[in-house]
C-alpha cells in the first residue's frame, strides 16, 4: 500500500497527489511513468511522474480525471492508500546538449513535462516551454515552469491568458520567423502531439512524443500497447514511451486508445450509481 501525502485540484478535473513510493523516488528519471491500481480490484492505469522528492521519498503525479479509475484516484485524501504502485516503468527520456529545444505541455502534460524541463536545462540547453489550456482556468504550474526555464509562452484557446492559439500555433510561428531550433518535446494529449510533430515535420525539426496507448502490465508482456512508428511495431511500455513524432501512425493510436470507449463509459455510470447508493 503506498500512502497518499497531499491530495490538490490543480483545476478543474486535473488532480495532483503525492505519494509515499521511496523505491520509485530514488530510481525515477524524467519521461517515466508507474501503474498504479488504486484498489484491489482496480484496473491498472499508467501515470507519468511529473516531480518527485527522493530524500522525502516521495513522487507526484498530475492526472486528468476521464473515468472510473481517475476519479476514484481524485477522491483519495492524504491518509489514504493506492493499493498498489509500480515503477519506474518505461525508458527515460533521451537528455542530451541538444542546443535551444522547445518544452510543449497541454493537459496534465503541463505536468509531465516539468521534469523534463528541468533535465534539459540542467544539460545546458537554451529551454523554451510553450503550455496551452482552452482557458485560463485550466492552467497550473506556470511559475514552476517559468523558474525551470530559459523562457515560458503560455497560450490559451480563447484568449483569456497568455497569447490566443495553442502550442503548435507558437511552434509554428517560431520555425517561420528562421528561430533555429534543434528539438522539440510534446507531452499532452495525443491530439496536442499530433500537431506539434506536424508543426515541426516541414522544418525537420526532431519532436520527442510521448505516447499513452492503453496498457496493461507495463512491462511487454502483454501486447496492449502496441503502437505503429516508422512502420514498425513498437511496445511503448518498453520501446517508449517517447518516440519520434513524425514517425508514429497516429490514425491508428488514437482507434486504439478509443477501443473500449462503450466499456469505460458503462463502467463509470455503473460506479458512479453506486457511489450515489450509498
Ligand atoms: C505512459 C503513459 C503515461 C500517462 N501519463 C498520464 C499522466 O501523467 N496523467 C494523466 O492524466 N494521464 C496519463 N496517461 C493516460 C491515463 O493512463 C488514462 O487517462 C487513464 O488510464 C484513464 O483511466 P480511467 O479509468 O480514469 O478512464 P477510462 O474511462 O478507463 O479511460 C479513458 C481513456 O483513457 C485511456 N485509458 C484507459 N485505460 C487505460 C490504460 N490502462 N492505460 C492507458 N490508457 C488508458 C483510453 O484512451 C480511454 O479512452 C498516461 C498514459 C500512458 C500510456
Ligand atoms: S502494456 Fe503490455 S506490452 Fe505494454
Amino acid at each position: 500500500m503506498y500512502r497518499v501525502v497531499t491530495s490538490e485540484d490543480l483545476a478543474p478535473n486535473i488532480h495532483l497527489l503525492t505519494v509515499e513510493a521511496p523505491t520509485v523516488a530514488g530510481k525515477i528519471q524524467p519521461g517515466q511513468f508507474v501503474i498504479v491500481m488504486v484498489d484491489e480490484k482496480g484496473e491498472r492505469i499508467p501515470l507519468t511522474v511529473s516531480d518527485w522528492d527522493e530524500s522525502e521519498g516521495i513522487i507526484t503525479i498530475v492526472f486528468l480525471e476521464v473515468g472510473m479509475t481517475t476519479y476514484k484516484l481524485a477522491q483519495l485524501k492524504p491518509g489514504g492508500h493506492i493499493f498498489s504502485l509500480v515503477g519506474p516503468l518505461g525508458l527515460p527520456t533521451r537528455i542530451e546538449k541538444f542546443g535551444t529545444v522547445i518544452c510543449a505541455g497541454g493537459c496534465y502534460g503541463i505536468g509531465a513535462i516539468l521534469p523534463v524541463v528541468k533535465a534539459l536545462k540542467k544539460a545546458g540547453n537554451e529551454v523554451v516551454s510553450i503550455i496551452e489550456a482552452r482557458n485560463k482556468s485550466l492552467l497550473f504550474w506556470e511559475e514552476a515552469l517559468r523558474q525551470a526555464s530559459d523562457k515560458l509562452i503560455v497560450t490559451t484557446g480563447d484568449g483569456s491568458y497568455g497569447r490566443k492559439g495553442w502550442v503548435d500555433d507558437v511552434i509554428k510561428g517560431m520555425l517561420a520567423e528562421g528561430q533555429r531550433i534543434e528539438r522539440v518535446f510534446a507531452r499532452g494529449c495525443t491530439f496536442m502531439m499530433m500537431l506539434c510533430s506536424e508543426a515541426t515535420r516541414p522544418y525537420g525539426v526532431e519532436t520527442t512524443v510521448s505516447l499513452s496507448p492503453i496498457m496493461v502490465d507495463g512491462t511487454g508482456m502483454c501486447g496492449c500497447c502496441r503502437v505503429s512508428v516508422g512502420g514498425e511495431t513498437r511496445f511503448a511500455c518498453v520501446d517508449g514511451p517517447d518516440f519520434d513524432g513524425h514517425k508514429v501512425d497516429w490514425a491508428s493510436l488514437m482507434t486504439r486508445q478509443n477501443a473500449y470507449l462503450e466499456e469505460e463509459t458503462e463502467s463509470l455510470n455503473a460506479w458512479e450509481t453506486k457511489a450515489v447508493g450509498k
